[in-house]
């Protein structure tokens, strides 16, 4: 048997799905999925519908005595420091799944730099990173001269991320960088004034009703622009989505939200902006729209 877990933080398991069966997890991917077809695609679908995913993040929520952002937290200051320091960082203690997923994170993130960088210099710029992670943005940013607030719920994400940047920056630099100023906190709690928000692969964590509010939030932080990513709800991903939630694995994986464009577009409209750029980013196993949003 082979299991694997994908961007959704979800994992796959082949041989206890019989209809995908001839393929390994790693294999589990668009083209996969085109292949299987028609009549296949509606018995998954039918057996998707049989399960009670929802049933699950209840019980995930009641073990760590809270909603949504609870589990997020545990899961950040635990299995999930675990998984995702790895991805993030250079190990070769990755499976192929991870690989992909750390190659579409570190395409999203030269996207994030380059739509900031197009707009000019960041040097003295100040940018708020929420749900920094393990600092893979707030560390090239200072690198870029920008002044940096980067906060997580995790504790143990800012603290590898402080450890990281003390590593990159502080080591032989030829230009002076300001340190970034690290901070453990729920972006919902984040304050002050930013001329740059920059939100990455977070909102994944939390229904659209969630997020209305999260995106109203980060917005009233930013003076000039807010980029956020997130996964894009089509069809097609939501459907692979729900195949991995048939599968949560060991590694007690947090739920995943799949978040709708227009939706998006839509809360950011509420509070007053709107779009100005967009990107996808898609490898085998991640999938993340990127938006630059700007005062309408
Ligand atoms: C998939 S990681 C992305 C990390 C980082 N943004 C990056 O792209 O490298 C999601 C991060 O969001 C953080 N997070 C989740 N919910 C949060 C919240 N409500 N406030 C702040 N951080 C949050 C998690 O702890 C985790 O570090």
């Amino acid at each position: 048997m082979r299991a694997e877990a994908n961007h959704f933080g979800t994992t796959v398991t082949t041989a206890a799905l019989p209809l995908l069966s001839a393929f390994t997890a790693s294999e589990l991917d668009g083209t996969t999925l085109a292949v299987i077809g028609g009549g296949s695609v509606a018995a998954l679908a039918a057996t998707i519908s049989l399960t009670d995913p929802e049933r699950r993040r209840r019980l995930q929520a009641e073990e760590v005595g809270g909603g949504d952002k609870e589990v997020v937290r545990e899961y950040f200051n635990n299995s999930g420091f675990q998984r995702w320091r790895k991805i993030y960082g250079e190990t070769d203690e990755v499976n192929r799944v991870q690989k992909d997923i750390r190659l579409g994170h570190s395409q999203t993130v030269e996207n994030v730099l380059k739509m900031l960088k197009d707009e000019g210099s960041l040097e003295g710029v100040s940018v708020c990173d929420a749900g920094c992670g393990t600092g893979c943005l707030a560390i090239p940013l200072a690198k870029e001269g920008a002044v940096v607030y980067a906060s997580d719920i995790s504790a143990a994400m800012v603290a590898e991320a402080e450890k990281q940047a003390k590593e990159q920056l502080q080591a032989g630099s030829e230009k002076k960088v300001v340190m970034p100023k690290f901070e453990v906190n729920d972006l919902e709690s984040l304050n002050g004034k930013y001329d740059t928000v920059v939100c990455l692969d977070v909102l994944i964590h939390y229904p659209q009703s969630k997020a209305d509010g999260m995106i109203a939030h980060l917005a009233s932080l930013s003076e000039n622009r807010l980029l956020l990513s997130f996964a894009p709800k089509t069809f097609y991903y939501d459907l692979l989505k729900r195949v991995g939630e048939l599968f949560p694995g060991p590694s007690k994986a947090t739920r995943a939200y799949l978040h709708a464009e227009a939706d998006v577009e839509r809360a950011l409209k509420k509070v007053g902006w709107k779009i100005r750029k967009r990107g996808l980013i898609t490898t085998q196993f991640y999938f993340s729209r990127l938006v630059e949003a700007i005062p309408a």
